[in-house]
C-alpha cells in the first residue's frame, strides 16, 4: 500500500509540474526583427502535425477524475502535456504522450462500449468512466486552461489601461489563440487527416486561414484543405523508377471537380455516420470550392475542409504567417482593426457585399508596407501584358501555384527583408495612421496590393470587355491581376472611408482610447444591404438510406451553381 501510494503521490507531482501547458513553441508575433529566427512556417506546421498525432482528447464522465486519468495513461507512456477544459459543458482533457507509440498502446486497452448500441470504430476521441467511489478526488485541477474572456470583460480592463498601444497589446493578447486553441485546431485536423487516411493513402489534412496564420482570434472557424501528398515535399525527387508490384486501383474521375466533389462526398459520409463527436456534417458540393461543414463538440469547433488542387490557402497562409513574423506590431494592429471594424459593421460574421476579416487584413498588411514597416513582394515583373484575365485565370490559378520558382523563394525569404528605413511608430501613432491613409485613398481609381508594382493605379492592369470595373480592386497577392474583392459594392468602399475618417477624429482627441474608438464608430449595417447578404449555402447530405448517384451530382450542379457562387464559399 505504502509503495503504491509513492508512486500516486510521484505521479501527481509529476503532474502538476507537466500539465502546465508548456511556452508555446512558435508565437511568431512574439518575434522581433533583431530575434534570431529559425521557425518557418512548414516547421511549425510539422511540429503541431507530429504534435496533434501524439495527442488523444479524452472526455471525463466525471469532474475532478483528472488524477485518475492520468495516473492510468501514465502508465502507458511518458505524457508531456495534459491541459483540462470546458466544452459544450462537458470536462474534457487533452493528452500529449512524447511519442505516437504510446497513443497506439493506449488504444490497445481502449474498448467500446458494451452495453449500447454503438458502431465499433476507434478513434483518438475518448472517454473516461472513473472508478474512484465515495468522496471525489481532492486535487486541482491544475492544467485547467483559462478560456479567454468574453470582449465585455476584456474592455472593462481595458479601461484600466490608459495608454492606447498598451491597450491594443492587452488587447490582442486577450483575444489572440490560445496554445490550447491551437493544439485542438491541429488535433481536428489530424482526425479528419486519420478518418480519411484510413480509406486513401497518403491523405494529408493541413489547417489553413486565421488557424494558423497568427491573426486567429480565440473562437474562430477551423479551416482546412484535404489533399493526398504532402505537396510540400513534391520538389524531392522520386527514383522515377516503376515499381514492379503495385496496388489494383480504381479510376479517378477525369474532370477534378468532379473528383474532388466525389471525395467530399465520402468524406462527409464517414464524418457523419462514423466519427465519433462530429456532428451536423453539411456538405456544400456547389459552391466555387466545395466543402465538408461540421462541428466537433468536444472541442468545440466550427469546421470546413476543402479540397482545392491549387492549394493557393496553404500560401496565403503562409505569406500571411511570414508577414507577420516580420515586425510584432503586425499582428495586434490587426486585431485593434478587425475589432474596430466589426463593430461598425465594416464586416459582418455572414458573408455578404461587405469587407471580410481577410480582406481587412490585406488592407492593413498594404499600409504597413506603404510606410515601410512590410516589404512588397516582388515576385512579378511588371510587364505590359495583352493576357486577358481569363488567361491569367489558367496560368495562375488552375496551374499549380508550387510550380512557380520565383513565387516560391519569395514566399520562404520575405520574412528575412529588412526594410531600408526604421520605423518605430508606437502601436497607437499605427492604428490612427491607417484611420488617416484610408480616409483619403482613391479606391476609384487606384487598387491595394502587395506587390511591388510602379503603377497602382486599377487600369493599369489588364481590363477587357468581360472584366469589370470593380469598386475597390485588393488584388490576390499569389495571382496577380486577380481581385479579391469583387464581392464589394461601392457604397462599402464609400463606407469604409467615412468610418475611417471618424475614427481618426476620435483617436485625435486625447482623451480618447481603444474603447472610445469601438464604442464611437459602433454602428449597425444599413437596412438595404441586410437584404443583399448572401443566401445561406445549400446544403446537401444524404440520409443512411438515399445516396447521391453521378447524375443527381450534376443536375444539383447544373440548378444551384449560379445561387451558390455567391455564397461564402465565394471567399475560398
Ligand atoms: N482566402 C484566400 N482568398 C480569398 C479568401 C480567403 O486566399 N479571397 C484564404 C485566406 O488564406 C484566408 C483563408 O482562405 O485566410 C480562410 O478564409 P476565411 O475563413 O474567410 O478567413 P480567415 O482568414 O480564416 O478569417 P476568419 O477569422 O474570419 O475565419
Ligand atoms: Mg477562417
Amino acid at each position: 500500500i505504502l509503495l503504491n501510494r509513492c508512486h500516486y503521490a510521484l505521479a501527481i507531482q509529476h503532474y502538476s509540474s507537466s500539465i502546465r501547458p508548456p511556452i508555446p513553441p512558435f508565437s511568431p508575433s512574439s518575434i522581433n526583427k533583431s530575434s534570431n529566427v529559425t521557425q518557418t512556417f512548414d516547421t511549425m506546421l510539422d511540429f503541431r502535425r507530429q504534435q496533434a498525432r501524439r495527442t488523444v482528447l479524452i472526455h471525463l464522465g466525471r469532474s475532478h477524475s483528472e488524477s485518475e486519468l492520468y495516473k492510468l495513461c501514465s502508465r502507458i507512456g511518458q505524457i508531456t502535456n495534459m491541459t483540462l477544459y470546458t466544452a459544450n459543458k462537458k470536462e474534457c482533457a487533452l493528452l500529449e504522450f512524447s511519442n505516437e507509440q504510446s497513443v497506439n498502446n493506449l488504444l490497445k486497452i481502449t474498448s467500446h462500449f458494451t452495453n449500447e448500441n454503438r458502431l465499433p470504430c476507434a478513434s483518438r476521441n475518448l472517454y473516461f468512466s472513473s472508478q474512484q467511489t465515495g468522496t471525489r478526488l481532492k486535487y486541482h485541477p491544475i492544467g485547467r486552461e483559462v478560456q479567454q474572456p468574453d470582449d465585455s470583460i476584456i474592455d472593462k480592463s481595458l479601461n484600466d489601461i490608459r495608454n492606447v498601444s498598451d491597450q491594443i497589446r492587452f488587447f490582442w493578447q486577450k483575444t489572440k489563440l490560445t496554445e490550447l486553441d491551437t493544439r485542438l485546431r491541429f488535433f481536428v485536423s489530424s482526425l479528419v487527416e486519420e478518418a480519411f487516411g484510413s480509406i486513401f493513402v497518403d491523405t494529408v489534412c493541413l489547417p489553413f486561414g486565421s488557424s494558423v496564420n497568427t491573426f486567429g482570434k480565440s473562437r474562430c472557424d477551423l479551416d482546412m484543405l484535404l489533399t493526398f501528398e504532402d505537396f510540400r515535399e513534391k520538389n524531392i525527387k522520386r527514383d522515377g523508377k516503376i515499381p514492379q508490384l503495385r496496388f489494383l486501383t480504381k479510376r479517378s474521375y477525369l474532370n477534378d471537380r468532379f473528383q474532388a466533389q466525389a471525395y467530399l462526398k465520402i468524406l462527409a459520409d464517414t464524418l457523419k455516420h462514423f466519427m465519433a463527436e462530429c456532428t451536423n456534417v453539411q456538405i456544400i458540393l456547389p459552391a466555387r470550392v466545395p466543402i465538408v461543414r461540421f462541428q466537433h463538440r468536444l472541442s468545440d469547433l466550427q469546421c470546413d475542409v476543402s479540397m482545392s488542387e491549387f492549394k493557393s490557402s496553404y500560401y496565403m497562409s503562409k505569406l500571411l504567417w511570414n508577414l507577420s513574423s516580420i515586425d510584432n506590431r503586425v499582428a495586434p494592429l490587426v486585431f485593434a482593426i478587425r475589432r474596430w471594424a466589426r463593430e461598425a459593421s465594416i464586416t459582418q460574421s455572414t458573408p455578404g457585399p461587405w469587407f471580410s476579416n481577410f480582406q481587412m487584413t490585406l488592407l492593413v498588411l498594404f499600409y504597413l508596407q506603404s510606410i515601410e514597416i512590410l516589404p512588397k513582394l516582388n515576385y512579378i515583373n511588371e510587364q505590359p501584358t495583352t493576357t486577358s484575365p481569363q488567361d491569367i485565370l489558367a496560368a495562375n490559378v488552375l496551374g499549380d501555384l508550387s510550380d512557380d520558382t520565383i513565387l516560391m523563394n519569395e514566399l520562404e525569404n520575405i520574412r528575412y527583408v529588412q526594410s531600408n528605413k526604421t520605423n518605430n511608430s508606437s502601436l497607437a501613432i499605427l492604428l490612427k495612421g491607417f484611420f488617416t491613409f484610408y480616409e483619403n485613398y482613391d479606391f476609384q481609381s487606384l487598387l491595394i496590393t502587395l506587390l511591388n508594382r510602379k503603377n497602382m493605379s486599377k487600369s493599369s492592369l489588364i481590363q477587357t470587355g468581360k472584366d469589370k470595373d470593380w469598386p475597390i480592386y485588393l488584388e490576390n497577392p499569389l495571382v496577380p491581376s486577380m481581385n479579391a474583392s469583387k464581392n464589394l459594392v461601392e457604397s462599402e468602399g464609400e463606407r469604409f472611408r467615412e468610418t475611417c475618417k471618424k475614427a481618426s477624429e476620435i483617436l485625435s482627441h486625447s482623451s480618447k482610447n481603444l474603447l472610445s474608438l469601438f464604442e464611437e464608430c459602433h454602428q449597425i449595417l444599413p437596412d438595404d444591404l441586410i437584404a443583399r447578404a448572401y443566401p445561406a449555402p445549400i446544403s446537401i447530405m444524404p440520409d443512411l438510406e438515399t445516396d447521391i448517384n453521378q447524375d443527381e451530382l450534376t443536375t444539383i450542379n447544373d440548378i444551384q451553381q449560379d445561387q451558390v457562387f455567391h455564397n461564402t464559399h465565394q471567399q475560398h
